[in-house]
């Protein structure tokens, strides 16, 4: 079929060029000169695991091209994905100005094409209840083309986003036209694996799942988050608890990790939009409300605990952050905990040294020279008095410990993440504290203590 995404970021971008691998024609839009250049260069904009590749074999094909043209690509397309950003504002509602702007430029060159083609617009962009339905009453007054509108919410995680996309759990298409639902149905008929995932309803119930989704996963980080206080006063171990509540499949054993707070660009925002989202029709949600005050606690909280543990005063200790980014396998620094952790650092006076292994270049940009950066952990850790773990790098596991020890002024290390292991920091010689975990607290004295 003929596909024009609108909006070539991190959404548009990974939908497009997996409807191309699946055999679709797909023209993507790209307003900002530099990231339509680099696409047209073929070069991949952000770092994703597999889409370079697959960007590559795709624009070779013909099947993917980009273009900064909205009425040339609006021209013959059946389909028109709109996935430009909905980024939080300020107070915390939704920015639609790029939605409506994408909206009334498809509405422009549908008037100016006078076609009787059927056309679907497919919102992708993550947007509040009520936001498609709006979309199609304007078009319809706008507009004499044939149009239809379907709500699409994307469910893919950075640093897995190709393979979310290729082989998704659920499709949700949002909309009120049976013929919508099978021009859809048709465009992903690859990727149905199973008639039951590919899910239709109404506009609001499908753009109030994306929401719902984040708000829930969000939800069950931050339950087990608040988990580790008691994990931390009673002894107990956060993941033997995981592991005990996963196995159980009215639960599931996906997100239960416990760590220093969730992040990126979507758990945050979304379920900060649906709290306010709430607030429209006059109720506060109580518990969507908790789920960020946690999250928000559980960065403090780390620091507090490096505070108390550290066995010298923060402000003057030299902390070695090891990871930035807001998970493995991406360079997004989006939220991450990573830059309330160093705030709160660096407000109560410590020195920070930081390293991450994609991320850094994103960081510099927000600390600059508050922060020395360095490329590795080992040599970040030089003369440290705690190593603070932020990012879940498998790389970080299989570090030198013993020779890392050697090398800090205390050895002390705080796992955010609770990715490192406890016999192997025993071993090591390091006092290690991870999150709801029990520490190691060796009785080797710690060198240099003041
Ligand atoms: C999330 C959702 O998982 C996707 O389904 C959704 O499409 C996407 O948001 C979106 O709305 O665009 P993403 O933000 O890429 O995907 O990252 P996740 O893998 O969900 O991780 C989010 C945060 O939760 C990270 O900071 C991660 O470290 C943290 N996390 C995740 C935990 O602290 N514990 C866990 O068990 C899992």
């Amino acid at each position: 079929m003929d596909v024009t995404v609108i909006g070539c970021g991190y959404v548009g971008l990974v939908t497009g060029t997996c409807l191309a691998s699946i055999g679709h024609m797909v023209r993507g839009v790209e307003k900002d000169a530099r990231r339509l250049k680099s696409l047209q260069d073929g070069l991949c904009p952000i770092f994703e695991p597999g889409l370079h590749e697959l960007m590559q074999e795709n624009r070779a094909s013909g099947h993917l091209v980009f273009t900064e043209n909205i009425r040339a690509a609006v021209k013959d397309a059946e389909v028109i994905f709109l996935c430009v950003g909905t980024p939080p504002k300020d107070d915390g509602t939704v920015d639609m100005s790029y939605l409506e702007g994408a909206g009334k430029e498809v509405c422009d060159a549908l008037c100016e094409l006078n076609s009787n083609y059927l056309v679907t617009i497919v919102v992708k962009s993550t947007v509040p209840a009520g936001t498609n339905r709006k979309l199609y009453s304007f078009l319809k007054q706008q507009t004499k083309a044939y149009v239809q509108v379907v709500s699409n919410p994307e469910f893919l995680r950075e640093g897995s986003a190709v393979k979310d996309c290729l082989e998704p759990d659920r499709i949700v298409i949002g909309g009120e036209s049976p013929e919508a639902f099978r021009i859809m149905r048709r465009l992903y008929d690859p990727l149905v694996r199973r008639e039951e995932n590919f899910m239709t309803m109404n506009w609001e119930s499908s753009e109030l799942t994306k929401y719902a989704a984040n708000a829930m996963l969000a939800a069950r980080i931050s339950f087990m988050n608040e988990m580790t206080i008691l994990c931390d006063s009673y002894g107990a171990d956060i993941e033997d608890i995981r592991k005990g509540i996963g196995s159980d499949a009215r639960i599931g054993p996906a997100f239960l990790r416990a760590g220093c707070g969730y992040g990126g660009s979507c758990f945050p925002k979304d379920v900060s939009a649906l709290a306010h989202i709430s607030q429209h029709v006059g109720y506060e949600m109580l518990f969507v409300n908790a789920i960020q005050t946690v999250n928000q606690n559980q960065k403090k909280r780390f620091v507090e605990k490096i505070e108390q543990k550290l066995g010298r005063p923060i402000a003057g200790a030299k902390i070695a952050v090891w990871g930035l980014a807001f998970k493995a396998d991406t360079d997004d620094i989006r939220e991450s905990a990573a830059l309330d952790v160093i705030r709160y650092l660096l407000d109560k006076g410590a020195t920070v040294r930081a390293t991450d292994p994609k991320a850094m270049e994103n960081m510099k940009g927000v600390f600059r020279d508050q922060v020395e950066w360095t490329n590795d952990p080992v040599t970040c850790a030089v003369g440290a008095d705690a190593v603070a773990l932020l990012t879940d790098w498998p790389q970080y596991t299989t570090l030198p410990f013993r020779k890392i020890a050697a090398t800090m002024s205390s050895p002390i290390i705080f796992d955010g993440r609770n990715c490192l292991h406890r016999d192997i920091m025993r071993e090591a010689g390091f006092q290690y504290y991870p999150m709801g975990r029990p520490v190691v607290e060796n009785s080797l004295r710690l060198k240099n203590r003041g």
